[in-house]
């Protein structure tokens, strides 16, 4: 009896001691269907991913490089995150619409707004291409190796088989141990159907974002347009609303905790295996530095904002920009210390060169973890003084980077000549009306002064050329910020002329000159070493990763994120972020109103909102007389998955990802269970809000609306 109460607690420990991981979609089945099976999956794998039937990926495209969205209607109707619609909201948005503010809603088809430059992208089929990727290459140096496999995959995107309005994408995989193609189909004609206000689609903003509990109904509405024989085609106005080989039915049961939850898209990037010594250069040095310097940077920024509206317009969207990572960094740095992620890498690697030894592969594997101490100590400076360079000339200056642009400029005429130059002078000069019309030379000059300042004494030293030795960081700018860079007239006047004229002209302006020094400098002194170096610490990443996969026989490895579509799934759960405070895993309508301060612009509520909430008016989508907003879930997920849809056991669409907890940042470098979740709107507050809200009764026609818990 005990026998068995102990087998029981196993079992059940081990269920729900979940390890995260974002697999492909291609090869569930085996272990990871059972354990979706075990955490209360009712449909099959194949239902998730299948090259003859449609199946769920059918109806998740990526969106636009970045984000990830569903398709929810038969008629093509899209549904992603707000803060990745946000660019397309904005620029529809003018005094008169105001549609970031007022939200938009289109009643008819007719109203929809195309957008230049938006595609989504699907995947059709997924194969392993690994050995004709690395066909050749084995006896390769490293660098003739790498070489070599670019050839390999630019030759097989050109000749493996696809139709003409599809395209190949080949992605590796477990760091250079597995290659695998992606057959795709991208949309070009994407029109914004709907969009909540920024008080709802945004709400909580700076301040709550990567934050538990929230109340953001993060979410806007696109239709997918197709020509007649419902292909890709760009924008016409015959095009016709898409018809997609899958969409997803909604459900209006809702969740509860412990429910079954999967996450489907296109994760962005992570770094789940690194050695312990490389983590702990992101926590010591790297994060830190990255952090202040944006701290800098956002301080000036926000000090403006605050006195100044039109400076709060000008810079609200690339303050939220900066400030997503810096805040992210933050959470991640804390959360990498909390949970011991570099003590707990040491013990695994202990444990690793056990195995090693064990298996009799010292040969082979045995250096691994020396070798990695050795570059990853010789390449710390560099991979400093490139995250500096990199903050502060490239990101957060706006001055430094245009002048940039121009540096880059003056290299294309030396490497690619004339005709190459004018292109790009074109261009610069067409394309910078958008960069000027926010850029503030007050605000920059400020920004400027803080960020060289740390740029000049904090980045290293041995790096940075002589002119920056002991500045003045305000005479210095008082210098710089005369450029004629400051102004577009300026801009174009210094890019008029023939291309002999044009660098006369750039290199007698100051700002050129700085910008020069430095990154001649940088390109001298600090990235031929730092890919030098990192070129070894590649191949020892895809050493360490096959060793482990080798080694490891009986445990599931995930390949680390890539920007490929990848499964994550978990259950609803809330989590114990400190010592005696336990947080529940779903938020409701309640919260906001008690978040509620009118007229601010982080936590006002629309009036019709309150209105809804005082009469209770939740129609079909309120549960016991309350609206719930978003929850929480142990899916493992990154930058990239936001918009993805969170589907249920039967693949019903039950919540939008948009988020994750602060206590668990950290699972791009280290996936930790306990802390670890990823925050989801309810499809019901989307619904609410679309019907409810806005009115939009023709869109929720469109959907199918299921009850799966009531059959
Ligand atoms: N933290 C989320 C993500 O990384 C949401 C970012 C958008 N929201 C914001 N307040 N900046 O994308
Ligand atoms: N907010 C992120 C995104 O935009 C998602 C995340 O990092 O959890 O993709």
């Amino acid at each position: 009896m005990k026998f068995l109460r102990l087998f029981l607690l196993l079992f059940v420990l081990q269920t729900q001691a979940q390890q995260g991981g974002m697999w492909i979609p291609s090869l569930l089945n085996g272990m990871n269907e059972k354990e979706m099976k075990s955490l209360g999956m009712k449909m099959s794998v194949a239902d998730i991913y299948d090259v003859n039937k449609s199946s769920l990926k059918d109806a998740v495209p990526q969106f636009n490089g970045g984000c990830t969205s569903e398709v929810i209607s038969p008629k093509g109707l899209l549904l992603t995150n707000h803060h990745c619609g946000f660019g397309q909201i904005q620029e529809h948005s003018s005094v008169e619409h105001d549609y970031l503010t007022d939200g938009f809603w289109a009643m008819k088809t007719e109203d929809e707004l195309p957008n230049e430059d938006l595609v989504v992208t699907f995947i059709v089929k997924i194969e392993d291409v690994t050995s004709k990727v690395l066909e050749d290459t084995e006896t390769l140096t490293e660098a003739d190796k790498q070489k070599k496999i670019q050839e390999n995959i630019s030759a097989l995107s050109n000749s493996l088989p696809k139709e003409s309005w599809q395209e190949n994408k080949i992605r590796t995989f477990y760091e250079g141990n597995q290659y695998m193609l992606f057959v795709t189909e991208t949309f070009k004609d994407v029109r914004l159907v709907g969009a909540p206000p920024s008080s709802i689609g945004k709400f909580g903003s700076d301040t709550d974002n990567w934050v538990w509990p929230r109340h953001t109904g993060d979410f806007s509405l696109f239709r997918i347009y197709a020509d007649k024989n419902n292909r890709p085609a760009a924008y016409s106005k015959d095009n016709v609303p898409y018809t997609p080989k899958h969409f997803l039915p909604v459900s209006l049961d809702g969740i509860k905790e412990d429910d079954f939850t999967l996450v489907f898209g296109y994760p962005g990037r992570t770094t789940e295996y690194l050695p312990a010594v490389a983590v702990q250069q992101i926590v010591n040095e790297l994060n830190p530095a990255k952090i202040e310097i944006r701290d800098a940077a956002l301080k000036v920024e926000d000090g403006f904002m605050r006195k100044d509206k039109a400076i709060k317009i000008q810079y609200a969207s690339k303050y939220a920009g900066v400030a997503n990572y810096w805040k992210k960094w933050i959470g991640e740095t804390q959360g990498l210390k909390k949970s011991n992620a570099v003590a707990v890498k040491k013990k695994q690697e202990a444990a690793f060169q056990e195995k090693v030894i064990k298996a009799g592969k010292q040969a082979e594997y045995g250096s691994l973890l020396s070798d990695f101490e050795k570059n990853y100590t010789e390449i710390a400076p560099y991979a400093l003084a490139r995250d500096y360079f990199s903050e502060v000339i490239l990101r957060n200056t706006e001055l430094l980077s245009l002048t940039y642009k121009m540096y880059q400029l003056e290299q294309i005429l030396n490497t690619k000549g004339e005709q190459a130059f004018n292109d790009r002078r074109n261009n610069l000069v067409k394309g910078l009306g958008d960069f000027y019309k926010d850029f503030n030379k007050t605000v920059d000059e400020k920004i400027f002064e803080q960020l060289i300042d740390l740029y000049a004494n904090k980045s290293p030293k041995q790096f940075l050329p002589a002119s920056l030795n002991n500045i003045n960081p305000k005479t210095l700018s008082a210098e710089i910020y005369q450029s004629k860079l400051t102004s577009y007239d300026g801009v174009k006047e210094l890019l008029a002329g023939d291309s002999k004229t044009v660098l006369a002209n750039l290199n007698n302006d100051k700002a050129f000159q700085m910008v020069k020094q430095i990154a001649d400098s940088y390109f001298k002194n600090v990235s031929p070493k730092y890919d030098e170096i990192n070129l070894k610490i590649t191949a020892l990443q895809r050493t360490y990763m096959k060793a482990q996969l080798k080694l490891n026989k009986d445990s599931r490895l995930f390949p680390d994120a890539n920007s490929t579509l990848r499964v994550t799934y978990g259950k609803v759960k809330g989590y114990e972020p400190k010592d005696a405070t336990i947080y529940t895993p779903i938020t409701y309508l309640d919260g906001v109103m008690e978040k509620y301060i009118p007229g601010d612009y982080e936590f006002d509520v629309p009036a019709k909102l309150i209105d809804l909430y005082n009469k209770k008016d939740y129609g079909q989508y309120g549960e016991k007389g309350k609206m719930p907003v978003c929850f929480i879930g142990t899916n493992h997920t990154t930058g990239g998955n936001s918009g993805s849809p969170a589907i249920d056991a039967r693949g019903n669409l039950i919540g939008l990802n948009f988020d994750r907890v602060w206590e668990g940042t950290m699972s791009d470098i280290y996936y930790d269970p306990a802390i670890c979740r990823n925050i989801m709107v309810d499809i019901r507050y989307v619904l609410f809000i679309m019907d409810k809200y806005a009115g939009a009764k023709n869109l929720i026609d469109e959907l199918k609306l299921v009850h799966p818990k009531k059959k």
